[in-house]
């Protein structure tokens, strides 16, 4: 692109009525990220440095989104129309050429942005809208062209039964100069159906004084915007299904893509295996040939290679070392690290606890502010009792190769040296030292003849 100076506004201020959902609408998540962090990220690709975002509808909430991705918000108080919000946004101050986008289009990539503002840059417009064919072209705005020659964008609800049959749509997102918007924005009126102040009114404005106004068509993805739920699901499932076919064209397996439902900003290498019904999530890192079992969900983890996590894990903001195997039916909570070859069983929790390399525990465990050294074996229903009547959360420590046996519990805080051995049934409530063997069984007892045989 050209150095020329290019700004954005980004309209985001609308209540979303038909989402029906009290959290504001671009707030609604799309495949794991609030749906206005599509457009803001897109914008941020192009090194856009002023970009201002119209707030108003869950002003507080949305400003927090917004100024995470470091932009600024003004707030348009009463939405009275996508023209009036353009206006809040401190209009009269915006400089060069100007992008204008509505905030509910998750599906918005940077080139699609970029692509756009080349051509119009080439064709010398003074305003350029993008545009799509559809169809179905619902409720979006319809493009009128005469002999080909764009000539004005009607509202769905302001069209005639001819306007309606156009397949060609406005997408809501513009391009023109600092200077046509402080011409013709304060020239619209509130004259239609909605008695809103539209933005695409500036059009006609600007036809009728011969400037250069062209649309160009682009993909129906461009157009997409969310209104409601069902938009809602179906930007999530497009997302996820280019998440799957892109992972795919980098050798990861996935035995059924229609079944695996991977976010965007999830990193898996190449050769892993993911079986149906798995979710990965957020900041999720698989590494290579790892293999997800059926029905996994796994968010925010770092997963290193040639792991198997087995059927039905669930795994959040933990680690797990290279060649672990963890599963079936595991639950790894966060701030979990298991080191390289460990293995964690079926029905085991683990919570805050840090695993050395080697460290089993096979079955049935819960193990919870924790650090476990190399080469321990947890026996079967072992239970590392972290919570006191305190109320305050306690750590247990256990040494290198400690071996402990099923059933145990340890009455935390309390230290296991290395080497240490725990007798089946234990409750260890004090230090065990290393190479002890720490027992707190009762001695079994034999009563000979305790029944006595019935009569016959
Ligand atoms: C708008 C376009 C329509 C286009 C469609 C594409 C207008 C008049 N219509 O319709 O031609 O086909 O987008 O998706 O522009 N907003 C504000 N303040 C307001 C009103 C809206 O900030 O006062 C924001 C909304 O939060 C939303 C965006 O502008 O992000 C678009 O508003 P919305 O009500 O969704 O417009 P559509 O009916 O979808
Ligand atoms: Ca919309």
């Amino acid at each position: 692109m050209s150095d020329q100076k290019l700004s954005a506004v980004v309209l985001a201020a609308g209540k979303g009525t038909r989402m029906k959902s009290p959290l504001p609408k671009v707030l609604h998540p799309v495949a794991g990220m609030p749906m206005i962090t599509y457009p803001l990220g897109a914008l941020k690709a192009l090194d856009i440095e002023d970009v201002r975002v119209v707030v108003g509808h869950g002003k507080a909430l949305v400003e927090k989104v917004v100024h995470s991705v470091g932009y600024s918000c003004f707030e348009q108080k009463e939405q009275k129309g996508t023209g009036h919000a353009v206006m809040a946004a401190d209009f009269k101050t915006l400089e060069g050429d100007v992008l204008i986008v509505n905030g509910d289009h998750p599906l918005i990539a940077p080139e699609d942005f970029a692509n756009f503002v080349n051509q119009y840059r080439e064709d010398h417009a003074a305003i350029a809208v993008m545009t799509s064919k559809l169809n179905n072209p619902g409720s979006y705005g319809r493009i009128i062209r005469h002999s080909g020659e764009f000539q004005a964008i009607v509202e769905a609800k302001d069209c005639g039964h001819e306007a309606l049959e156009i397949k060609e749509v406005n997408s809501g997102i513009y391009i023109t100069k600092a200077d046509v918007l402080r011409k013709y924005l304060p020239k619209i009126e509130a004259n239609n159906s909605q008695e809103e102040f539209y933005l695409t009114d500036i059009i006609a404005l600007a036809k009728q004084d011969k400037l250069t106004v062209k649309a160009y068509e682009s993909d129906p993805r461009v157009c997409f915007g969310v209104n409601d739920q069902r938009a809602l699901a179906t930007a999530t499932q497009s997302l996820m299904r280019s998440k799957v076919n892109q992972l795919l064209d980098n050798g990861v397996v996935i035995i059924d893509p229609q079944n695996t439902y991977i976010e965007p900003t999830v990193q898996v290498g190449a050769g892993a295996v993911i079986h149906p019904g798995t979710y990965l999530r957020g900041r999720t890192q698989i590494g290579q040939f790892c293999v997800i079992e059926m029905g996994c969900q796994i968010q925010d983890s770092l997963v290193e290679s040639n792991v198997i996590v087995k059927s039905h894990s669930v795994l959040e903001s933990c680690k797990i070392g290279e060649t672990a195997q963890v599963g079936p039916f595991a639950r790894i909570r966060p701030d979990s690290d298991v080191g390289k070859a460990c293995k964690i069983g079926n029905f085991v929790e683990l919570k805050k606890v840090k695993l050395g390399e080697g460290t089993k525990a096979s079955h049935l465990t819960y193990l919870g502010d924790a650090e476990l050294g190399k080469n321990v074996n947890i026996g079967c229903g072992t239970i590392t009792c972290n919570y006191a009547v305190d109320k305050k959360k306690y750590k247990t420590i256990i040494g290198d190769n400690v071996f402990v046996g099923s059933d145990s519990q340890f009455i935390a805080p309390v230290e296991i040296g290395d080497n240490a051995v725990i007798g089946s049934g234990s409750v260890i409530t004090k230090n065990v030292p290393a190479n002890a063997l720490g027992v707190t069984r009762a001695r079994q007892v034999i009563r000979e003849n305790y029944v006595t045989p019935e009569e016959n």
